[in-house]
């Protein structure tokens, strides 16, 4: 088993990066062809720290661009692939992104004078797009190509558009050009989400936010991400109510002023770490995280057999070990929907437990129509599942028995992917997750937490693999 490092404080960059710097250095880069490599049936035990929300630091990243006198001060960002991605939009627009200490990142959009941010990197991560309702509120023009991020649907960007017409925007051909009323900056205006879209309510809290007069957003989204959002904007001087609620009532403001704010804890990673309790029937503690972010994992844990018990203000002990459960855990069934509905981002982690549960289950996914990419990958480890449409049927296991056994899986997406980590985690033998830059995209550090915790998880390149792992070449 490789030996763990001891965890750094979280940071988003190691040293100051100048505005001008493209990707930054970090000692341990991941790259496309690295592999996690598990060596699974060992219980996991003590405690694991986790880190700011991936989705609300890439939200509050483009937030700060209403940030038009002064620097933001943001805490809590964790480094992934993806907010380093979004650091770097935010530099090829002219933005000044640096790290001033361990656990600061400065960002600076004062100097911002293009509307036209880098393709390339708009074409990585869905939140790319993001940029679009400031830029336009603030500059009366955006020009921004059509966003990357997980391949779990279709991914439309039609609610972003509409909400930005309805502050009187123009777009030009419905995909990428986006002109404020009269080619200046947007006015206020309401606007209905037919669905409750996390990114379009996002898009338009943040161009109401500088629009001249009182938006009203109603069918808001209220995942916390968003609600942090909302705070983070509060802070800069925005003038927004109903924060957390499906209805926003924003009063625009000609200038957002630069804050300090701390990201809130990420609620899908603690989530992933609950379910990787659960998947190795062990006991462990998790902090920072905010209970009610995760009261439907909590109550679906539960209703397995897991017992949960919050030891501090942001503090869960999850425990799965036989004394607690009994020596099984029972399965369960899941429709994921929007908050605080059960979460889609916990959806494939938990069909990983799933297939170590006594009895049968369904998880229904009803919030993106093509994301259950990890059932053919969990069906190598021999998972028992049928898929009808978006709905998977999982035949679980027998008493006394974990059905999964080691072998070679990709991961297709970012929570495909974690959840593969925990199905090695829990299967007989070894298994190669490939493909990890998609978990690089998302988790901060995650197998360096998971060895903490005691699995024996390395991450390997694939020649590494070939020479330790010759068995599963042939
Ligand atoms: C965000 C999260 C993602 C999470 C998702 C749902 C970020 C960066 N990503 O994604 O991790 O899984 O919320 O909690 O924050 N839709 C449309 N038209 C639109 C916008 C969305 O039809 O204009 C549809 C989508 O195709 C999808 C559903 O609405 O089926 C939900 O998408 P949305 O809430 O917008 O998710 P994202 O913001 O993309």
């Amino acid at each position: 088993m490789a030996t763990a490092s001891p965890l750094l404080p979280l940071t988003f960059l190691p040293s100051k990066i100048s505005a001008s710097t493209s990707t930054p250095q970090r000692t341990s880069l991941p790259s496309i062809d690295h592999k996690l490599v598990i060596s699974g049936g060992r219980p996991i035990s003590g405690h694991v720290p986790i880190s700011g929300s991936k989705n609300s630091a890439l939200a509050v990243l483009a937030g700060t661009l209403c940030c038009s006198s002064g620097p933001v001060a943001l805490r809590g960002v964790p480094n992934l692939l993806d907010t380093r991605t979004m650091a770097d939009v935010l530099r090829s627009i002219g933005a000044r992104v640096e790290a001033e200490d361990r656990d600061v990142l400065v960002v600076d959009t004062s100097d911002v004078g293009v509307t036209e941010p880098c393709s390339e990197k708009i074409g990585r991560i869905r939140a790319g797009f993001f940029v679009l309702g400031p830029l336009v509120a603030r500059f009366g023009k955006a020009e921004v190509a059509m966003p990357g991020g997980c391949r779990i649907g279709l991914r439309p960007v039609d609610l972003y558009i509409k909400g930005l017409e309805a502050l009187g925007a123009v777009a030009e051909d419905e995909k990428v050009c986006v002109y404020g009323a009269n080619g200046k900056g947007l006015v206020g205006g309401s606007f209905h989400l037919d669905y409750p879209s996390v990114g379009a309510t996002e898009t338009f809290v943040m161009a109401a936010s500088m629009a001249d007069g009182v938006s009203v957003l109603t069918n808001a989204a209220m995942e916390p991400e968003v609600a942090d959002l909302t705070k983070f904007l509060i802070a800069c001087g925005a003038c927004i109510e109903g924060a957390g609620t499906s209805t926003l009532v924003i009063t625009g403001r000609k200038k957002l002023y630069g804050a300090e704010f701390t990201i809130l804890p990420d609620r899908i990673e603690a989530g992933t770490f609950m379910a990787a309790a659960a998947i190795t029937r062990s006991c462990i503690s998790l902090s920072p995280v905010i209970p009610p972010h995760v009261a439907r994992m909590t109550e679906k844990l539960t209703e397995a057999g897991c017992k949960i018990t919050q030891i501090g203000p942001s503090a869960l002990e999850v425990s799965a070990v036989p004394e607690v459960t009994g020596g099984d855990l029972q399965a369960f069934n899941i429709k994921t929907l929007p908050y605080p509905g059960f979460a889609t981002d916990l959806q494939a982690q938990c069909m990983a437990l799933l297939t170590t549960c006594v009895g049968s289950s369904i998880i229904e996914e009803s919030v993106f129509e093509n994301r259950m990419h990890h059932v053919e990958e969990l069906k190598k480890l021999g998972a028992d599942i049928k898929v009808v449409g978006n709905t998977a049927f999982i035949g679980g296991t027998k008493p006394g028995r974990i059905a999964l056994t080691g072998g070679r899986v990709r991961a297709a997406d970012l929570r495909g992917g974690a959840a593969l980590v925990l199905a090695g985690m829990a299967a007989s033998g070894i298994t190669e997750v490939e493909n990890i830059a998609q978990i690089d995209r998302g988790y901060e550090r995650f197998e360096e937490k998971l060895l903490l915790l005691g699995a024996d998880v390395k991450r390997e390149t694939e020649a590494a693999v070939s020479n330790l792992h010759p068995v599963l070449l042939a």
